[in-house]
C-alpha cells in the first residue's frame, strides 16, 4: 500500500505546486491521476520517487516512510518501483535487449554492468519480458529503429525486469497514435492485474484514463477535486478540474467498450524465436 498524507510541495522559484494532498493506493490497484498541464501531476509522481524533494507530508510504501530515506535506502527504495515516462528513454544505440537489462542496472555491481555482462537469469527474464509484450522477434534490433509503440513496450519491459512493487507512469501516451495508446494502456492495466502491481499513471486523456484504470483522482491547481470510479466522472465533475468545456463528447458511456473486448489486442501472437545463443554472447 501506498499512502500519502498532506503532501505539498513548493518549488524555489515559489510556485505552491501541490496543496497538501492525501492518496492512498491500495495494493493492486491501477489509479489514473488526470488533471490539465500544470496540475502538479508530474510532481506527485516526483515526489514518491524523490526526484523532486516534497516540502512537507509523507509517502510511505509498505510502512517505509519514503520521504525520510538517506541515500542509499533511496537507491534501494526506488528498485522497488517501476517508471514508466512519456520519452521512453532508451538508449538509441543500444539494442531492446540491452535496453530492458538496464532495468536491472540496480542489481549488478559496476564493473559488471558497465562492462554489459548480465547473469542468464536477467536474460532469461527479459525474453520472457518481451515475449509477453510481443516484441521478442525484436531482441536484437536497435532501440531507434522502433516504432513508438514498440519503444514504449521496451519502456514497460525494463521498469518490470526490476520486479517493482509500484508502477509510477506519467503520461505514457501523450506521444502515441490513439490506438496505440489504447494498446499500450492496455497492456499496463494487464501486467498490473497479472503480477498484482499497483500504479499511478499520469494521463491527461479522460477517456483513456477511464477505460483501463479503476480509480480516478482529478487535480486542479494542486488540489485533488476529484477522488472516485470512473463511471462516476460526470460533466460538472470534469468542469472542476479542467475548467469549461463542452465534456459530453468526452465522457465514454461506460457499457460503450469494455477494454479488454477489443480486436486490436497487441498479445499474444506467434513470432519466431530469436536466436538465443546469439543474444547470449551478450553475456
Ligand atoms: N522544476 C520546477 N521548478 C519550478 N516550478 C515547477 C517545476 N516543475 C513544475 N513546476 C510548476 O509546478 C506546477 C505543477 O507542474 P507539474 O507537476 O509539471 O504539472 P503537470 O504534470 O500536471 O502538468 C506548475 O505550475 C509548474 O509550473
Ligand atoms: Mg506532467
Amino acid at each position: 500500500m501506498l499512502r500519502i498524507k498532506g503532501l505539498t510541495k513548493r518549488y524555489r522559484t515559489g510556485d505552491l505546486a501541490l496543496k497538501g494532498i492525501d492518496i492512498d493506493v491500495p495494493d493492486g490497484q491501477v489509479m489514473a491521476l488526470i488533471g490539465p498541464s500544470g496540475a502538479g501531476k508530474s510532481t506527485v509522481i516526483r515526489c514518491i520517487n524523490r526526484l523532486v524533494e516534497p516540502t512537507s507530508g509523507s509517502i510511505t510504501l509498505n510502512d517505509t516512510d519514503i520521504v525520510k530515506l538517506g541515500s542509499a535506502d533511496l537507491r534501494r527504495m526506488r528498485r522497488r518501483m517501476g517508471m514508466i515516462f512519456q520519452e521512453y528513454a532508451l538508449v538509441e544505440r543500444l539494442s531492446v535487449m540491452e535496453n530492458v537489462l538496464t532495468g536491472r542496472l540496480g542489481y549488478v555491481g559496476f564493473w559488471q554492468s558497465w562492462l554489459r555482462r548480465f547473469p542468464q537469469s536477467d536474460i532469461d527474464e527479459a525474453f520472457r519480458l518481451l515475449e509477453r509484450v510481443g516484441l521478442d522477434h525484436m531482441a536484437d534490433k536497435r532501440a531507434d529503429e522502433l516504432s513508438g509503440g514498440q519503444r514504449q513496450r521496451v519502456g514497460i519491459c525494463r521498469a518490470l525486469i526490476q520486479n517493482p512493487e509500484l508502477l509510477l507512469v506519467d503520461e505514457p501516451t501523450a506521444s502515441l497514435d490513439p490506438k496505440t495508446s489504447r494498446q499500450i494502456m492496455r497492456l499496463i492495466r494487464e501486467l498490473c492485474s497479472e503480477r498484482h502491481l499497483s500504479a499511478i499513471i499520469n494521463i491527461h486523456d479522460v477517456m483513456l484514463a477511464q477505460m483501463f484504470a479503476e480509480r480516478i483522482v482529478g487535480l486542479r491547481l494542486g488540489e485533488i477535486v476529484y477522488d472516485g470510479p470512473p463511471d462516476k466522472l460526470t460533466p460538472a465533475v470534469l468542469t472542476s478540474i479542467y475548467g469549461e468545456e463542452d465534456w459530453s463528447a468526452t465522457i465514454r458511456k461506460v457499457d460503450e467498450e469494455a477494454p479488454d473486448e477489443e480486436a486490436d489486442n497487441v498479445v499474444p501472437f506467434e513470432v519466431p524465436r530469436p536466436d538465443r545463443d546469439r543474444l547470449a554472447g551478450l553475456t
